[in-house]
């Protein structure tokens, strides 16, 4: 497996250039199954996930170019079959937003149950249940979702748990629906809005999205079109972490401030000086930041997909801090990496407590998601002498170009062969 070799104790400067949003490409490459016409898509980053998305697309017959830009285009008119394998959903559960559209478009979709995850149980039962209320007939059988449905109905659907893939794969399904759906308690991420967004674009109505109401007025057919993905908000504020726990001096170009408003007031709250400037922020930071103390919760709310970098933030910042998970039931594995590297973290629930220490030491750690990993890279960054993050490939599944991008700025890093 490979792995990454970082010589922590460089500060980070100079420019980096966002790219596209994982959470919001997945879903919009799986809305393109919702139409006959051509769906082209730009600011797609170039992500393992992208691939895997793309391979289950092929794998099912719709037709795929991509451009040396990256910009990809999908015909669907040309699907053979409507089947979603376990290999596949086992290695990206994001696989299961192609549920919505399959069932929506051809009345037909056989897609694996994603199974346990390293941060959650992360059940699908809301995306069933919604789907169900909508008229589908849909059993499990040997780890299969098997889905069937005429045409789907509009329905009024209330989410115990603002779910995100679940209202996405909702929101695409009620599109082709007859008559209206209302999906109550949606979740309101920025991805949402790009999705909507995009879906619109092809003819679909809906209101509501970034807020908790969703409506959707089904329509008959949808068109192609031609939509670029929105920058990634977590990337964006890795990044910002980056240069925060390096003391560096960092500019972040292509991206969407107003997506990490609560990011921004964090890092700021920490002591960090940060400049706004229409689609980049600049961030410097001069000596250490006080830590900060977190609750993860839905958009608007702390994301917990920067729970874990937070955490190797506050690791060496200045004083006592509190974390708290509140999405996923078992997000703190990256924990006991960092106190292998110094940190001074306890767990107890859902709760982390962290002492900043002075200076973390580089060691051989171990990454066990996409997240967990980053947050070891910019412990790594930090720490004196060197570290080496093992089962890398977690974060080429949503970080574009992670280490190129960190030694355009000044990081000593390099990805070790098998
Ligand atoms: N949940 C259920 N039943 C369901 C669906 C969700 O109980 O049917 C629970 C989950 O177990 C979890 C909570 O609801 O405790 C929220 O999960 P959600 O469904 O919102 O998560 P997701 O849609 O599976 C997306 C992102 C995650 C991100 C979460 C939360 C994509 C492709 N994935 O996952 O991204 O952490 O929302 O914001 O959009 C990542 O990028 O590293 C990542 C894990």
């Amino acid at each position: 497996m490979e792995k990454l070799l970082i010589s922590g104790g460089k500060p980070l400067k100079g420019e980096v250039r966002i790219s596209g949003a994982k959470n919001s490409v997945l879903p919009i490459l799986a809305a393109s199954l919702l139409s006959d016409e051509e769906v082209i898509i730009g600011n797609v980053p170039h992500l393992q996930d992208v691939t895997t998305t793309i391979s289950l697309l092929t794998e099912m017959g719709a037709t795929l170019s991509i451009d040396e830009k990256m910009k990809v285009s999908i015909n669907s008119s040309s699907m053979k079959s409507f089947y979603a394998p376990y290999e596949m959903v086992k290695t990206m559960r994001a696989s299961i937003l192609v549920l919505g559209p399959l069932l929506a478009h051809f009345g037909i979709a056989k897609v694996s149950l994603p199974g346990g995850c390293a941060i959650g149980s992360r059940p699908v039962n809301l995306h069933i249940e919604g789907l169900k209320a909508m008229g589908a007939n849909i059993k499990v059988e040997d780890g299969y979702i098997i889905a069937k449905a005429k045409r789907l109905k509009g329905a009024k659907i209330s989410l115990p748990i603002a779910t995100v893939t679940g209202t996405e794969n909702l929101m695409m399904a009620a599109t082709l629906a007859s008559g209206k759906t209302v999906i109550k308690n949606a979740a309101k991420e920025p991805e949402i809005i790009d999705l909507a967004n995009c879906l619109r674009l092809m003819g679909a109505s809906i209101e509501g999205d970034g807020t908790s109401d969703i409506t959707i007025i089904g329509v008959k057919k949808l068109s192609g079109c031609n939509y670029d993905v929105l920058p990634d908000r977590i990337e964006t504020a890795t990044f910002l972490v980056a240069a925060a726990i390096t003391k560096g001096n960092l500019t972040l170009t292509h991206t969407r401030p107003d997506t990490i408003k609560v990011i921004i007031n964090k890092l700021r709250k920490a002591g960090a000086q940060i400049l706004i400037k229409n689609d980049s922020i600049n961030i410097e930071v001069k000596s250490q930041l006080n830590a900060v103390n977190i609750i993860t919760n839905p958009y608007p709310d702390f994301p917990t997909d920067m729970q874990a970098q937070f955490i190797a933030l506050n690791s060496i910042s200045k004083g006592k801090s509190k974390v708290v998970e509140s999405v996923f039931e078992n997000r703190f594995m990256h924990v006991q990496e960092l106190v292998r590297m110094g940190a001074d973290i306890e767990i107890n629930g859902n709760t982390a407590i962290i002492k900043g220490v002075k200076g973390l030491t580089g060691a051989p750690v171990m990454a066990t998601d996409l997240r967990a990993s980053a947050s070891l890279i910019l412990a790594g960054l930090v720490a004196k002498g060197e570290t080496i993050v093992d089962r890398i490939y977690h974060i080429d599944r949503g970080y574009e170009c992670i280490e190129e991008k960190l030694t355009k700025i000044g990081a000593s890093i390099k990805r070790l062969p098998q």
